[in-house]
Parts: structure tokens; sequence; C-alpha cells
């Protein structure tokens, strides 16, 4: 697994005693300033005994793994970092004069998670699902719309999407998506507004289905995950 070196300042009680080895739920209940090397630490801590998440998920688009692992520890570290308008994320942060966003790996480990961060600058994501795995977000700037659909029942043959719900997703909020919620596209406000989401997928996946509106039928593509940036250097 890659870490990440950036600390901020915390005046929580914990830092203050100078304990400098904390258990998640520690952490969490001395409120606890996360620094993004912590969070995914804590990540990492809480899942370390779910090595078998993959195992949980097969190929179609409606397993999860959901009970598998603590979720809501996770969501609760994603609040407790969210919630200090964190700014070490910015080492990860780039933007380029070709894409409507960028993909940035931050951190990855093969059998438990993926963190990775969305730099958005108009435009949409293509409608996607997520491989069975648990999309875990926060946003760290700015303001996102998620268009979310119902999970079609069938791999085949698809003439439509339903949209099941649209939702702005504002800073410091969190926000889960998996298969069994539906399938889903991002995007900012609107084309000039820049946004910036952190994301964590539980387990890690390579591969996903994209769907695209084609002749009154929606195609389906398999569609593998890339990288414009890695551990903060271009792709
Ligand atoms: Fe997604």
């Amino acid at each position: 697994m890659t870490n990440v070196s950036t600390h901020e300042k915390c005046e929580c009680i914990m830092c203050k005693n100078n304990t400098t080895t904390m258990s998640v739920e520690e952490c969490l209940n001395a409120h606890h300033r996360l620094s993004l090397n912590e969070l995914i630490h804590f990540i990492d801590l809480s899942l370390s005994k779910c090595d078998e998440l993959r195992d949980q998920i097969d190929a179609s688009y409606t397993s999860s793994c959901s009970n598998k692992y603590p979720r809501s520890l996770i969501i609760s570290l994603l609040k407790l970092y969210s919630s200090f308008h964190p700014h070490d994320w910015h080492k990860y942060e780039y933007w380029n004069t070709t894409d409507t966003y960028t993909r940035n790996l931050i951190a990855h480990h093969p059998d438990r998670f993926t963190v990775m961060l969305v730099c958005w600058k108009g435009g949409s994501s293509p409608i996607h699902n997520h491989a069975g795995s648990d999309c875990l977000m926060t946003i760290v700037r700015g303001v996102v719309r998620e268009i979310k659909y119902h999970t079609p029942n069938t791999e085949h043959n698809i003439e439509k999407l339903d949209i099941k719900q649209i939702m702005e997703l504002h800073e410091g909020e969190v926000h889960l998506i998996n298969d069994q919620i539906g399938l889903h596209k991002m995007e900012t406000l609107n084309e000039n507004t820049q946004a910036v989401t952190l994301h964590c997928y539980i387990p890690p996946y390579s591969d996903c289905f994209t769907f695209d509106s084609e002749d009154d039928k929606i195609k389906i593509n398999i569609t593998h995950t890339t990288y414009d940036t890695e551990y903060g250097k271009t792709t």
C-alpha cells in the first residue's frame, strides 16, 4: 500500500496528550483531525480482517459485499476527515486541458480498497456500475450532482435506464453508491464550475460496466479502470 505523508495540526485531546497510537474508535471518539495519511491508515486498519471481500461478489452487477465489512466505520472516518475542511488532498489534485474530469490514484490495497481523487471541471462521467463494490465518497471541494438510475434486472437488451433520484452533494458530505442501490453518473452543476471528490472503493475493482444510449437501446461496455495520475505522478 502507498501512504501519503502530509499532516495537519490536530487539537484533539489525543494529540495534546501526545498519544501517537490510536485505534479507529479512539480516533473517532476524540474527534481527531485526520490527515489523509491517517484516513488511509484507518481505512486499512478497519478492513484488515476483510481480505476475502472479493470472494463475496461475482461478475454480475447486482451482487454486493456491503455487509461483509464495517461500512459505518469507514463512513464515519470519511465524515471526520472532510469535517475539518482538509487541504492535504491538494498533493493529488490534477487538471489538464482535455478532460472534463481526471482520476487520480492515491492509495491501493489489492484485497481491500482503492482511494482516488476525482477533479471535475464540467461535463459528466458516463453512467456506470461499481462491479459489486461499494463506492464511498466525500466531497472535498464544491458541489456535484448525482443522477442515479435503477439497476436493470438483466444485463442484455436493455432498452432504457430509469432515473431513480437526482441529488446534489455538497462539500463535507459523505455518499454511498453500490449496484444494489443503483447505477449513477456524476457531474458538476454547470460546465464552468469545479469540484473535487475523494472516493474509496471497497473492495477495489479493475473493470466496470458503462452504459451508452444508442439507437433507442442501451449499449453496455466493459470499461477498464485507468488513472490520469498515480501516487501524485502523471501516468
Ligand atoms: Fe461511480
